[in-house]
């Protein structure tokens, strides 16, 4: 993997840059649709490649590990083939559904036992096993081993938990060299910085990582719960001790606003799933602030779902037309909804480097800030 950096906002820590991997190039900032299962729910590849047009997307290890199972996807050839998807994948690791599976698991030195969500049965992740499940997939970005603390969470719990996924670290990058490759393809291997709210802790756990000298780097433990304020004070600590010439990943982030605000911070890579989950419960975000599709005052509206969107969905169905499918429970309208979403996200990260590139990143920001702060 190579990392070009190609333009930085004179005004903000923006930058512009490029990944390249060997399933293409990643021009960042990037927002990556997340595709759990190996699905960008209800949006066929072909709409999400030809339409929406995200240079990576986004699977998880731990729902993959557990269907289709992963010698699945090793006889399929790896997750691309499996799915039909021949841009680049980032894989997380397992470590924040293992977070979200509270009361269904026990987190030891070794690793965490957990019981799966499906049928109950009992699993084991460890940093070792995690990273040949990884290796299997066959992603060409791959996630540490972690833990992602709560929040709010204790102190103590938050330091004893960081000098954990340190070591948990040493055994990813130990066991990575151990295992080659499955495909024909490289691998690139993200650390995560954890260390809650906590700014000495972030310190800490930013210079651990920087010091472990990955290709790319990835700061996960925010957006938790925790004030806006709280998780740009923290990526603003860490992006400051982060290697420049290293592509930055803030994992599970966010709303289009905290997108802006933490690319003026120095963030690269973002997913969420928040475009596709608030998209099939009817949320539409657009430039000038988010729509319930459902609410009564759209029944009559025969205006375009978004006249400035970029998809076809925005300018082909009305709002009065969309709702209805909403109301009546078709499933075409989550698939509308879904489209329009992830066309608004990656619109939003285009224009953010077209206007870093432009050199008036900082002014477009805060005029589209204050724009989408608005229930229309
Ligand atoms: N996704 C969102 N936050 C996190 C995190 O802290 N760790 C991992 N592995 N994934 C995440």
């Amino acid at each position: 993997m190579k990392f070009k950096i190609e333009a930085l906002d004179p005004k903000s820590k923006a930058r512009a840059g490029e990944i390249t991997t060997d399933h293409g190039v990643i021009e960042t900032p990037i927002f990556m649709p997340v595709g759990t299962m190996g699905t960008v729910k209800g949006v066929h590849q072909r709409e999400l490649k030809e339409e929406i047009n995200p240079d990576i997307i986004l699977g998880n290890t731990y729902h993959l590990y557990l269907r289709p199972k992963t010698d699945v996807l090793e006889a399929a050839g790896g997750l691309h083939k499996f799915m039909n998807w021949d841009r680049p994948i980032l894989t997380d690791s397992g470590g924040y559904q293992v977070y979200s599976l509270s009361g269904r698991r026990k987190i030891k030195e070794e690793g965490v036992k957990f019981k799966s969500h499906i049928d109950g049965s009992y699993h084991f992740f460890s940093p070792e096993n995690v990273m040949e499940i990884q290796r299997k997939i066959g992603a060409d970005i791959i996630m540490a081993f972690d833990e992602c603390t709560p929040y709010p969470c204790d102190y103590n719990y938050a330091k004893r938990s960081m000098h954990m996924t340190h070591r948990w670290l040493n055994r990813c990058i130990d066991h990575l060299e151990k295992v080659p490759y499955r495909y024909d393809y490289a691998q690139t291997f993200f650390p995560i910085v954890q260390g809650s709210t906590y700014t000495d802790l972030r310190k800490q756990s930013a210079e651990y990582i920087a010091n472990a000298g990955a290709e790319g780097n990835a700061i996960g433990g925010l957006s938790v719960g925790e004030p806006a304020e709280e998780m740009y004070a923290m990526t603003d600590v860490v992006c400051s001790i982060l290697p420049e010439d290293k592509p930055r990943y803030l994992m599970g982030v966010g709303t289009p606003i905290n997108i802006l605000e933490n690319i003026a911070l120095g963030v690269d890579m973002f997913d969420c799933v928040m475009p596709t989950r608030n998209a099939r419960n009817g949320m539409l975000f657009t430039s000038e602030g988010h729509i319930n599709i459902k609410n009564k005052k759209w029944e009559n509206d025969f205006s375009p779902v978004d006249p400035a969107g970029i998809t076809w969905v925005d300018t082909e169905y009305s709002k009065a037309y969309l709702r209805h499918l909403f109301v009546s429970n078709e499933f075409l309208g989550k698939q509308i909804a879904t489209i329009h979403n992830l066309g608004f996200y990656l619109w939003l990260v285009r224009e953010a480097r077209k206007h870093i590139i432009a050199g008036d990143f900082r002014e477009w920001k805060d005029k589209m800030v204050k724009q989408m702060d608005n229930r229309l």
